[in-house]
């Protein structure tokens, strides 16, 4: 495909919400941050230089990257931190991603402002999977504190305990109406009565899953994570950090002002979060009435209305977007995701009961490297990683049940990977489990594939009960999955792109707590089924 080339500037500059200026990182300037525009298989340039006084690294989530771990962006994984002063430039490689994907900062907590979107049209030729839309445009959901993120960041990792909420949620960068000194910059679309417009939503909020509607109109999906999706319609929309959703909207309703919302959605019932809804204004051409009424959302801790749509989401599975589920499995994982309750390693620790919280992943609590595993891996330098990430749970216990006594399992922490030969089939059971009664959703991130979800449920994963009702037909084609509180959630994918791959829960401050781990995916034979060469400007550790 085409070379689209881009600069981006990191940089830090003023911006003023909920009564108050501060910096902030951004990309050129731009908070949201500037759109990328590509074709299916086109592959960009990104030349990213840092200017800013913090480390930076940026990946494109959920772009498959064939073979090109080195751009992948996840620090300490893939690539040491662009230090200020440097550049690194990054290629962006596209294949049968179609929709809406996005990037963002990935290192400490910089994400919180530095993302944007990836708009990925149909080929030259080709066209959308239904009636081509008058306009289409991002809806970026975001989170917004008053404070440096940076600092929201250390006294969080310093208290053992969960973070400070934040100060209000965004729609494309903006409170909206109910939040103080935000009327007057609500976002706004404007429509033409009779035409219908592509929203693309993109969850990148740190640590909510949204719900999100506009009054008095419903929104039809059609696209889930850049692939096509049969379309569903609904009054709402879920969708988890991390994920995107391409909705069509149909202006067809009587000429006037309405309000699209989005509120956060919080399985657990111990967990604080900001619970005000944010704002924007869909606007009929010339029409200057103000909206009435606020859409209706589910209440905030609705598992069941999440899942309702969630659950409901498939693979449009047609002729022309055909999905490839593995049918034989070579590959099978079970991974425990768990909080976990750890000793205090010195008084001041805020955790349930004085203790310090993590989080797992097969009771594994990942510790980032100093050397990126992916040069380590490439170079064989020994004392990075180790190999050995259990491919299933060593702990056996009822994950679900009411009481999983608070000190159950301290988690070990460790830098260990899970080796996989090239393109073996792999079927990944998430389970949830409830272990220091915090049970809540987890959105897994996978990076370098897309999973078709195959089948999720409440309770205790049943080996033998549960695969009879996996759906092999349709299951929709994601980069991130929501394993149901106190449930479970399975995923297949083949392992046909070699690297070195992040996994993690997509709320930041899981991932912070060491929710993560990493695959390595072994070169193939052949000399096109290899990690490409490292690019010379790879940022040093
Ligand atoms: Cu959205 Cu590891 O990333
Ligand atoms: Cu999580």
């Amino acid at each position: 495909g085409d070379h689209g080339h881009y600069d981006f500037v990191v940089k830090e500059a003023s911006y003023t919400r909920l009564c108050e200026t501060k910096k902030i990182l951004t990309v050129n300037g731009q908070f949201p941050g500037p759109t990328l525009y590509a074709r299916k298989g086109d592959t960009l340039v990104i030349n990213v230089h840092n200017q800013a006084k913090h480390n930076i690294t940026i990946h494109w989530h959920g772009v498959r990257q064939p073979r090109n771990p080195w751009s992948d962006g996840p620090v300490y994984i893939t690539q040491c931190p662009i230090q200020p002063g440097a550049t690194f430039t990054q290629r962006v490689i596209l294949t049968d991603e179609e929709g809406t994907l996005w990037w963002h900062a990935h290192n400490d907590w910089t994400r919180a402002t530095v993302h944007g979107s990836i708009q990925i049209y149909p080929r030259h030729g080709s066209s959308y999977p239904f009636p081509a839309p008058h306009q289409d445009v991002p809806i970026i959901l975001g989170q917004w504190w008053k404070k440096n993120v940076t600092e929201v960041l250390e006294e969080f990792l310093a208290s053992g305990a969960s973070p400070n909420t934040s100060d209000a949620f965004l729609i494309n960068g903006q409170p909206g109406d109910l939040y103080n000194c935000s009327k007057q910059d609500t976002f706004k679309l404007n429509v033409e009565y009779g035409r219908t417009y592509l929203l693309r939503i993109i969850n990148a909020v740190m640590n909510e899953i949204m719900f999100f509607a506009i009054d008095g109109h419903n929104l039809t999906a059609v696209a889930t994570d850049a692939a096509y999706s049969k379309p569903l319609t609904r009054e709402y929309m879920v969708i988890a950090p991390g994920q995107t959703l391409d909705v069509l909207l149909h202006a067809d309703q009587k000429p006037d002002q309405y309000y699209m919302a989005a509120r956060a959605y919080s399985s657990s019932p111990v967990i604080p979060f900001d619970n005000t809804t944010t704002t924007a204004i869909l606007q009929y051409i010339d029409n200057q009435n103000p909206p009435s009424e606020l859409p209706r959302l589910p209440y905030y801790n609705d598992t069941n209305a999440a899942f309702s749509v969630l659950g409901a989401l498939k693979a449009l599975a047609s002729e022309e977007h055909p999905v490839s589920v593995p049918n034989k499995i070579s590959t099978k994982l079970f991974f425990t995701v768990s909080i976990n309750a750890q000793p205090c390693p010195n008084t001041r620790c805020q955790g349930p009961n004085g203790t310090h919280l993590a989080a797992s992943v097969n009771n594994i609590s990942f510790v980032n490297p100093s050397v990126d595993i992916l040069e380590a891996y490439y170079y064989h330098i020994t004392g990075v990683y180790k190999n050995g990430f259990p491919s299933i749970s060593p702990l056996m216990f009822n994950y679900t049940a009411d009481y999983v006594p608070l000190n159950f399992n301290a988690a070990k922490r460790g830098t260990k990977v899970n080796v996989i030969r090239y393109n073996s089939t792999v079927e990944l059971v998430f389970q949830g489990t409830n272990q220091v009664g915090s049970s809540i959703d987890h959105p897994m991130h996978l990076h370098g594939y897309s999973f078709y979800i195959v089948g999720y449920g409440f309770g205790n994963f049943d080996k033998d009960k549960d695969p009879l009702n996996y759906n092999l037909v349709d299951p929709p084609l994601r980069n991130t999955v929501v394993v149901p509180r106190n449930g479970w959630a399975a995923v297949r994918f083949k392992a046909d792109n070699p690297g070195v791959w992040f996994m993690h829960c997509h709320l930041e401050r899981h991932l912070s707590w060491g929710m993560n781990m990493v695959f390595i995916v072994r070169n193939g034979n052949h000399p096109k089924s290899r990690i490409l060469p490292r690019p010379a400007d790879m940022p040093p550790c």
